[in-house]
């Protein structure tokens, strides 16, 4: 099967692209917004790697008209991109409600529909209110109510049209890169206790978002409420039982942390991981595992509560316990406590590290997830790949080729409920820690030009075909034409 050269995708499969607010909306002070951790980190120098900020970053809030002639092109049924939650509530809190920030979604909202792409809305995507992040941020056990309030803003203010919510984008990345490991921003560091404590309280976020949907306003809306976890793999670097188990702890502590408490039968945080945690804690003289508990209302609480299965991908990592030795990483810390060394073997690593292309891991992530978590409907929420830049993108064309074989056989073979697809990105944006400097977009946009001109790359071409024709052409390569917008 996995040999074909021409595969039609699934008639019912929906084909879109992703963006997220921070990463491309620029305006970072406009009328009453106010700075989000992101806008913070990125002006302290040395925090980002080519030393850029996201003040204007593609300037979307300005030219979002010109996103949707993009979306057009390429003909997709809908569109992902993430509200940013200051310049919806310049305060955090709900207290206040900013007109313009209101008026710039709907505009971009009604845009989108009255030229019939689907707006697919994340409400989360790491750009924190700073005065939220004042009071603790995500180590807060309040954050849950905080968010709960700010979610149902957006319902009451959007929900009459957005159908597919996702209330937050990758829990993994905002609690170990931001409160772990200093790599994101709050750049708190607080390894081995930090993000175990943001784990907890953004599942608990996320489960009062969704019975906000569910109780108040899913009958009248009628849409689903989902989240998005970064379901990279983690297996074994060889077939060795002790690397084989290594492998199955990380991904317990890649994925299961917070996929374990939404979708699992028992809830709460995984088994392997409540076990590595609390041994390290006791060696290491802590009274009470670092790893906070559920109680048992909030477990009950928090099962349940996702209509979908949001899942991200881009590569694989591979565990070995050959060689690993206590004093490697920091103590405590995450990696210290899956005892395991993580490498990409001998594949070959891209612009940056995690697009390293390895298709046969995305197979077996979903098939994980099926087997896992009794067969959820999934939403691929982000695939794609990075790189320095150029217009012909053959490598990208290539990643998307083979991801999107793979796919096809989890769907067609392994019987996975795949409903949507969507690549990462519809143009070059602010990418973190790494700013402006690495690529994920279709389109390239050109950062000295104050129009931000965006230009289709060989890649937009190729997906447009995809598009059009619903069939995956592992020969087609497309002749690059000169459109931009
Ligand atoms: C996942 C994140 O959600 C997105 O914001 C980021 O740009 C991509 N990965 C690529 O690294």
């Amino acid at each position: 099967m996995a040999s074909k050269v021409v595969r039609k995708l699934p008639d019912d499969l929906k084909l879109g692209v992703a963006t997220a607010a921070f990463q491309i909306e620029g305006a970072w002070s406009e009328a009453d917004k106010s700075p989000s951790i992101w806008d913070n980190f990125c002006h302290i120098p040395g925090k980002i790697k080519d030393g850029t900020t996201a003040d204007d970053a593609c300037k979307s809030y300005n030219f979002y008209k010109r996103d949707i002639e993009m979306l057009k092109y390429l003909g997709v049924d809908f569109y992902r991109f993430s509200i940013s939650w200051p310049r919806i509530l310049p305060n955090g809190f709900a207290d206040k409600i900013s007109e313009s920030g209101i008026e710039y979604y709907n505009k971009l909202i009604d845009e989108l529909l009255s030229n019939k792409i689907e707006p697919v809305v994340t409400m989360y995507h790491w750009d924190l209110p700073q005065n939220l992040q004042d009071l603790g941020g995500w180590t807060n056990p309040l954050m849950a109510d905080w968010f709960e309030e700010y979610s149902r803003v957006l319902y009451k203010s959007f929900g009459d049209r957005i159908k597919t919510w996702i209330t937050i984008n990758e829990p993994k990345q905002i609690g170990l890169f931001g409160y772990g490991l200093k790599r994101f921003a709050p750049g708190i560091n607080a390894h081995g206790i930090g993000e175990y404590i943001a784990a907890k309280n953004i599942v608990l976020a996320h489960a009062k978002a969704w019975h906000v949907y569910d109780k108040e306003f899913r009958e009248k809306q009628k849409g689903v409420c989902g989240i998005t976890i970064a379901t990279d793999f983690r297996e074994g670097a060889t077939s060795s039982p002790a690397d084989i188990d290594a492998g199955l702890d990380a991904i317990q502590f890649e994925v299961g942390l917070y996929a374990h408490p939404i979708f699992s039968d028992e809830g709460g945080f995984p088994d392997r991981v409540k076990r590595l945690v609390n041994k390290r804690s006791k060696e290491q003289g802590y009274p009470k595992s670092r790893l906070p508990e559920f109680t048992k209302d909030e477990i009950e609480f928090v099962k349940g509560t996702s209509d979908f299965y949001g899942f991200n991908h881009y590569s694989t990592k591979f565990y070995t316990r050959v060689g690993f030795e206590r004093g490697m990483y920091p103590e405590p810390s995450y990696d210290d406590d899956i005892g395991a060394i993580a490498s990409y073997l001998d594949y070959e690593q891209g612009a940056i590290p995690h697009v390293t292309v390895i298709p046969q891991g995305i197979r077996k992530a979903l098939k994980w997830v099926k087997e896992s978590y009794n067969n959820p409907p999934i939403m691929i929420t982000e695939n794609g790949y990075g790189t320095l830049g150029g217009i012909e993108d053959y490598d990208r064309i290539s990643y998307f080729k083979k991801y999107l074989n793979c796919i096809l056989d989890a769907i067609e073979i392994d019987h996975c409920n795949v409903l949507s697809y969507t690549a990462w990105s519809l143009m070059d944006n602010f990418e973190w820690d790494s700013g402006l400097s690495i690529k994920f977009g279709l389109f390239q946009v050109d950062y000295e030009d104050d129009r931000r001109k965006r230009t289709a790359r060989s890649s937009a071409m190729w997906y447009r075909n995809l598009l059009s024709t619903k069939t995956l052409n592992l020969d087609h390569v497309p002749v690059l034409e000169d459109i931009s917008f």
